[in-house]
């Protein structure tokens, strides 16, 4: 079965093309960073337009490095939420009027689900596992029982992860997005500061990340007060540190208590190379599947992976009609 999927539920515009929910044939991403960088953050309104002009290019690169022609497509999917309302209506617009254009079933994902299925294309799933799902919007431990069953057992009680990386980068001086720097200056700095490990003792599935967040910026601030000289690497390290090490923990810890042998790590953080490391070393004893960086981050393949399985439970709308909600979990 071959998909043709789209993604734009924040600042990426990009279509694939899926096989069998396995086989990636082509993955167009156009990243809009540079837009966005010096605002500092995700301007919504400015995506809306960037995606309505970039997003027809974007069918043909896909259509076009995949070989295939437009008769060869069986399914169309898209994001249908959670993301900014107005960038998720853009793509589902394009990708109804490309399906209803051309007789095609289109179906709407989830974009958690799509963070969670890119794990598929680096090896099987194998029910019931774990989720770890570290993005800008979302830290949250899933529990999957089989395809599409999927229980929440945990989430952040204030930021999420990525969003702590992005303000840390914010307070040390970084560009947007900050997570990417702050990884990779981690890697030539120092742990030296003693930063607050959230660990929240009883609650095994929650998380929080807003108090380590107010300690590295006390730290810097409380540095420069002082005209303490520091260098940012180090400040990165302890901060990466202190990340790391409860999100592998407690992953470890609910992974234990559930008795799953394999556990996922998706979504934009699990980019980072500290926690990717830290994961395989600390949890030997468990399979872990995590998708290669570059479907770790927003894109259209892991939207056409979850669509095939989605498929086989929801044969897509007849009616080509599909809401956006922003708030969907
Ligand atoms: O999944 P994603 O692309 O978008 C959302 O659905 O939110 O995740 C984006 C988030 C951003 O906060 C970005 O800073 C973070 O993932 N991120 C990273 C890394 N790469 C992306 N955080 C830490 N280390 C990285 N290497
Ligand atoms: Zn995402």
């Amino acid at each position: 079965m071959i998909i043709l999927s789209v993604e734009t539920s924040c600042d990426e515009t990009s279509v694939a093309i899926t096989r069998d929910g396995k086989d990636v044939l082509s993955n167009a991403v156009l990243s809009q960073i540079k837009i966005h960088e010096r605002f500092g953050g995700v301007v919504p309104e400015v995506a809306s337009r960037a995606h309505i002009e970039s997003i027809l290019y974007m069918f043909d690169e896909a259509i076009q490095q995949a070989n295939i022609q437009v008769s060869d497509i069986d399914l169309v999917a898209v994001t249908k939420g959670p993301g900014l309302i107005g960038s998720l209506l853009v793509g589902i617009n394009a990708a109804t009027s490309f399906a209803y254009a051309n007789k095609i079933p289109i179906i709407g994902v989830n974009h958690l689900l799509g963070h969670i299925y890119a794990a598929q294309i680096e090896g099987d799933m194998k029910f019931p596992l774990l989720t770890l799902l570290v993005s800008g919007g979302h830290t949250e431990l899933l529990l999957v029982k089989d395809h599409l069953e999927i229980e929440l057992l945990g989430t952040t009680l204030d930021d999420a992860v990525g969003e702590a990386y992005d303000k840390v980068a914010r307070i040390l001086g970084l560009p947007y997005p900050g997570g990417p720097l702050v990884d990779k200056l981690a890697h030539t700095g120092k742990a030296i500061y003693n930063l607050p490990k959230p660990f929240l003792k009883n609650e095994p599935y929650n998380f929080s990340f807003s108090g380590l967040k107010s300690a590295v910026l006390n730290l810097v601030h409380n540095m420069k007060q002082k005209e303490v000289p520091f260098l940012v690497e180090d400040v990165c390290a302890s901060f990466q540190e202190v990340v790391t090490e409860v999100l592998v923990e407690k992953t470890k810890n609910a992974a234990n208590l559930l008795g799953v042998k394999q556990i996922i790590v998706a979504g934009g953080v699990a980019a980072n190379k500290g926690l990717r490391f830290k994961m395989f070393e600390r949890l030997p004893d468990f399979e872990i599947l995590i998708p290669h960086i570059r479907y770790c981050t927003d894109q259209a393949a892991m939207i056409g992976i979850a669509a095939y399985y989605q498929y086989q439970k929801d044969k897509g709308t007849g009616d080509y009609f599909i809401k956006g909600d922003s708030s969907l979990n």
